[in-house]
């Protein structure tokens, strides 16, 4: 197939862009380099520099690109998603998340490419209503980043059904982990994820871990996230796009892994490997006390499940920072 990926100099994005690759796909890489890096795109994508919230710089590269082949699949993944600065900054998050994807699908539409593959998230559902969030649970977002996917999942429902078009919205919940070249991984210079921030912590690259609430009603108190290794999600992304386009239907689909771990968990996790600083202090506003994601679906409709344990993202990550952040 032929994939445009938006977003793939970012961490998922490149991790898909090298599953692609791995299986002789052509891609194509639309990045605006906000939070992703040049360096994260494999040398065999054609990259193009430009911003999705600029429609004449998304046409000229359709026009360029389409000449000879069109696109079978678009894959976004160019959101801003920190949930603490959504809040600060609720209007940049709508502008690029939703009219990001409002200019992609009426690009789409004009050079009549049928399918699409969104990244969507957990923090869709908001607080969930039960511990395993089924794909039919109700969505009611506890902060504008969420709000920003839902609105975004919600047009491109409208659009495809207008036009005539595909969508495989995945809606996936922590992801974590490295490539296994070790080339690529989560590469921030302010990271906020609790598995490398934790790592980054053990191997001495940063004083502690913050742990936002203990409080919580759950076991230990801390709150509870399902986390999936980046490759696991990768491969579900080509068995989506692969699906959508062979049997012309659209699906909406949870990637997660059924199991849940609090922080604490994660954090003794990584201790097994190397001691790690940590400080508990006050809740974060919009942090739900656990999320947990029911694969069900993506099993009975793809076939996919998660390969990786806990453990295996853990020492993933943890191998990608040793090699990458050694000289810091
Ligand atoms: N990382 C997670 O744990 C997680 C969890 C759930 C959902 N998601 C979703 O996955 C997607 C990718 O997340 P990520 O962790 O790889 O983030 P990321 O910030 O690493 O990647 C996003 C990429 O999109 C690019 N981008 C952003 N706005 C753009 C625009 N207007 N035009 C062109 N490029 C633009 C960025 O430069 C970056 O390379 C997002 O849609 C996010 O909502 C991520």
């Amino acid at each position: 197939m032929k994939i445009l990926v938006i977003g793939g100099a970012g961490y998922i994005g490149s991790h898909v862009v090298y599953e692609l690759i791995r299986n002789n796909h052509e891609v194509v890489v639309i990045d605006n380099l906000s939070t992703g890096l040049k360096e994260m795109v494999h040398k065999d994508a054609r990259f193009y520099l430009g911003d999705i919230t600029i429609k004449e710089q998304l046409v000229n590269i359709f026009e360029k690109e389409c000449d000879r082949k069109s696109f079978d699949v678009v894959m976004h993944f160019a959101a801003k998603l920190i949930v603490p600065e959504s809040f600060e900054k609720p209007l940049e998050y709508y502008y690029n998340n939703v009219e990001g994807v409002r200019i992609m699908l009426e690009v789409m539409t004009e050079f009549n490419v049928k399918n699409i593959v969104f990244s969507s998230t957990a923090a869709v559902y908001g607080e969930p209503i039960k511990p395993v969030c089924e794909e039919e649970d109700p969505t009611i977002p506890i902060n504008p980043y969420g709000a920003s996917k839902l609105s975004s999942e919600q047009m491109i429902k409208w659009v495809c059904e207008r036009y005539g078009m595909n969508y495989c919205i995945f809606r996936y919940f922590n992801v974590a982990g490295a490539d296994k070249s070790l080339e690529i991984g989560l590469k921030k210079d302010n990271l906020t994820h609790l598995i490398p921030v934790t790592i980054q912590a053990a191997l001495g690259f940063r004083d502690k871990v913050y742990v936002f609430g203990n409080d919580y009603e759950t076991n230990d108190g801390t709150c509870i996230r399902d986390y999936i290794h980046v490759s696991d999600l990768a491969v579900a992304h080509i068995l989506g796009a692969k699906y959508i386009e062979k049997n012309n239907k659209s699906i909406l689909i949870n990637l997660g892994s059924n199991t849940g771990f609090s922080v604490m968990e994660v954090i003794n996790e990584v201790q097994k490997i190397k001691l790690v600083n940590y400080e508990i202090i006050g809740r974060r506003d919009g942090d739900p006390a656990m999320i947990i994601a029911s694969n069900k679906k993506a099993k009975e409709i793809l076939g996919w499940e998660p390969q990786c344990s806990l453990n295996d993202i853990i020492y993933s990550d943890m191998s990608f920072r040793i090699k990458n952040e050694k000289n810091k």
